[in-house]
């Protein structure tokens, strides 16, 4: 018995940081859209554990979320079958698409399928909060509000289909990092409340906090930005922490050294995965 299931990226299309906790965590709004650049996750039934990656690049121990996400879900229900996992990697690392956090959430929702005894999906939300802030927003149908630390979810209907272009140069960063160097603007800034309803009132507002602390942790990317607009999109932000851009509106990239996909705005089914 196998189950093979996408693990699709995120974009951020606002991003509010509303302050630093006691905690060390930022408080953050923030609109998650799902986006139809995927990795595709194989589960099967096995005599013993493995887990396996087409990029070597990514660790397969118990750091990779997925390892995480299956220890979690057993330690929680006791559900015991050993299973071999693959990844197919497409969605680049490092570069605040969600790519770790959404195989974690892939992970709680199949080993739920392969259960006999599955349990709700307010549980496994819930679970997908003590894995990292943004896991909890892949159980959602793929458009969702979240705030505290980014794993609580209040699902939104979905928006008109966009196709943006996502630009990822070659370097990364690392999330921590680009929160250590946030700190907050005395600019006023718009509630996030009031940019969500931009959303549903087709004057998209978008906007990401985490930019400037980005730039500062890695200087080319400012640059980067600068390019793409004189390319000629309208709308160029990091999504989350970086360091990929989305990109809405037209324009020609002759830019060096970053790789360009485009992608669509995805939305799943009700009681069906993506
Ligand atoms: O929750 P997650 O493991 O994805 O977070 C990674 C790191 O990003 C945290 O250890 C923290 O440094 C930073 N972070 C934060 N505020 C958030 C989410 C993440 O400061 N809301």
């Amino acid at each position: 018995m196998s189950l093979a299931l996408k693990s699709p990226a995120k974009i951020n299309l606002f991003l509010r940081i509303l302050h630093k906790r006691s905690d060390g965590y930022h408080e953050l709004a923030s609109l998650f859209q799902a986006i139809d650049l995927c990795d595709e996750l194989i589960f099967k039934k096995a005599e013993t554990d493995s887990l396996t990656c087409s990029d070597s690049s990514l660790a397969v121990d118990g750091s990779n979320l997925v390892n995480k996400a299956i220890h979690l879900y057993r330690e929680k229900t006791g559900y015991s079958q050993p299973l071999q996992v693959h990844i197919e990697k497409n969605i680049p690392q490092q570069a605040g698409l969600g790519g770790g956090s959404s195989n974690a959430a892939t992970t709680l929702y199949a080993l739920n399928q392969l259960n006999e005894t599955p349990v709700d999906d307010k549980m496994l939300v819930q679970w997908a909060g003590e894995i990292g802030s943004d896991v909890a927003f892949f159980l959602s149908k793929g458009t969702a509000y979240c705030t505290g630390r980014g794993e609580k979810l209040y699902p939104m209907p979905e928006l008109p289909v966009q196709e943006y272009t996502l630009v990822k140069p070659s370097y990364g960063l690392s999330t921590p990092l680009v929160y250590s160097k946030y700190s907050s603007s005395l600019l006023p800034k718009n509630p996030p409340e009031i940019s969500l309803k931009s959303f549903y009132e087709q004057k998209p507002e978008y906007y990401n906090d985490l930019e400037q602390a980005a730039f500062l942790a890695e200087p080319k990317l400012q640059t980067l930005q600068s390019l793409l607009i004189d390319a000629g999109f309208k709308i160029v932000h990091l999504s989350g922490s970086g360091t990929a851009f989305f990109c809405l509106g037209e324009g020609k990239v002759d830019i060096p050294d970053v790789k360009v996909f485009k992608a669509r705005s995805l939305t799943r089914p009700n009681d069906q995965w993506y």
